[in-house]
């Protein structure tokens, strides 16, 4: 039996609770936020789960195993650094800190402590984005030229990190994952149309290894909600939609092809090629379950999660870029990588 604790029940706890609970051998000990009204609803809707004000019931509870923090972006280092410190096994929610340097001082902590720290990046666990990922490794799309995400709605709006933060880092960890790689540069530029400190929306382009491209539109400040992926490569065209009804992707056949012209020897036509849209069979699961399934596999064998810490620091490192280039009017900022 892995017994869990989680901290932060605000509008995305509870799915931790109802999840983690629906796993066969895993219970779901106490559940802790600061917030009376925010315990009053995990009461209602899981009776049998403890509560507690202060986080400190979960870390001193020698029972609980793993812990998982769904508290706001910037309370994430401190309560993180107390559970590994507490020696538990951690699912932190994305992104895993505001910084960096924060993000490298919990992986080496989990490091030295031994014990897992895996970041929440849902995406990485969505059956969609793990076909996508399939078919780039098998060369379906060709050489990739570039990609574009897009993930818009008219809010939530948050209080306490950017647009960017919030919802570019899904995009982020998308990108890093079918990539394998972070990318080299960003430029990024931001839009506070409804508050003077907080980007609501904000335009993002990554440069990633062999000239790939890959743009990023993310808002909280639009009226259609989006969340889309496309890939366009030299063989084939793929667009990843998570409302699609259909089905979450579409391969396109189509294509640029060069025929030679021999009128003039060395020169090239650029054909457009339109062939027929595929719907490859992706079996459909909550993203959330088989992710809380996963990290319960990697507290039991040990093992490295798809999202571990190292995955974290790689969105950090890359958020670090987008936000120093807003800040710089647009210029294209290097990822760091030391
Ligand atoms: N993976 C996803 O798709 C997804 C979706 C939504 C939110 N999130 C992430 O989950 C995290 C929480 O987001 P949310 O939308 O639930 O925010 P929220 O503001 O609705 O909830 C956060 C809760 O944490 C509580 N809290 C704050 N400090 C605390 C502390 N020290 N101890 C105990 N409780 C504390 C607050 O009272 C609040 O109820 C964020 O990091 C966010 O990025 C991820």
């Amino acid at each position: 039996m892995i017994t869990i604790g989680v901290i932060g029940c605000g509008h995305w706890g509870p799915n931790y609770v109802r999840n983690f609970g629906a796993l066969a051998g895993v219970t779901v000990r106490v559940a802790a936020d600061v917030d009376q009204n925010r315990r009053t609803v995990v009461e209602r809707m899981f009776p049998w789960v403890k509560t507690a004000a202060d986080h400190r019931a979960v870390l001193d509870d020698p029972a609980i195993d793993a812990v998982v923090v769904a508290t706001p972006t910037g309370t994430h280092f401190g309560l993180v650094k107390e559970a590994l410190e507490a020696g538990k096994d951690v699912l932190c929610e994305k992104p895993l800190t505001t910084t960096a340097a924060e993000a490298l001082e919990l992986a080496r902590l989990a490091e030295e402590k031994k014990r897992i720290l895996m970041v929440g990046h849902t995406f990485l666990f969505n059956p969609g984005i793990l076909k996508l990922k399939q078919l780039l490794d098998e060369d379906v799309a060709g050489r990739v030229y570039y990609l574009h995400a897009e993930r818009t709605n008219l809010g939530p709006i948050r209080s306490d990190v950017n647009v960017v933060y919030d919802l570019a880092s899904h995009d982020i960890s998308i990108f890093n994952f079918l990539r394998g790689e972070l990318p080299g540069s960003a430029s990024a530029q931001g839009g506070r149309f409804l508050r003077s400190t907080i980007d609501d929306v904000s335009f993002i382009t990554l440069r990633y290894a062999d000239g790939v491209m890959a743009s990023i539109l993310v808002s909280w400040l639009h009226p259609r909600k989006v969340r889309e992926v496309t890939v366009v490569g030299d063989k084939k065209m793929i667009i990843w939609n998570d409302l699609g009804v259909m089905g979450p992707l579409m391969v396109f056949d189509k294509k640029v092809e060069r025929e030679p012209t021999y009128l003039d020897f060395g020169e090239f036509h650029l054909l457009t090629r339109e062939g027929d849209i595929t719907i490859p069979r992706v079996n459909q699961a909550e993203p959330l379950r088989l992710q809380c399934d996963h990290f319960v596999s990697c507290v039991k064998e040990r093992s490295k999660p798809r999202s571990p810490a190292e995955q974290g620091v790689g969105v950090a490192r890359v958020l670090d870029a987008i936000n120093l280039s807003i800040s710089k009017g647009g210029m294209p900022c290097q990822v760091q990588t030391e």
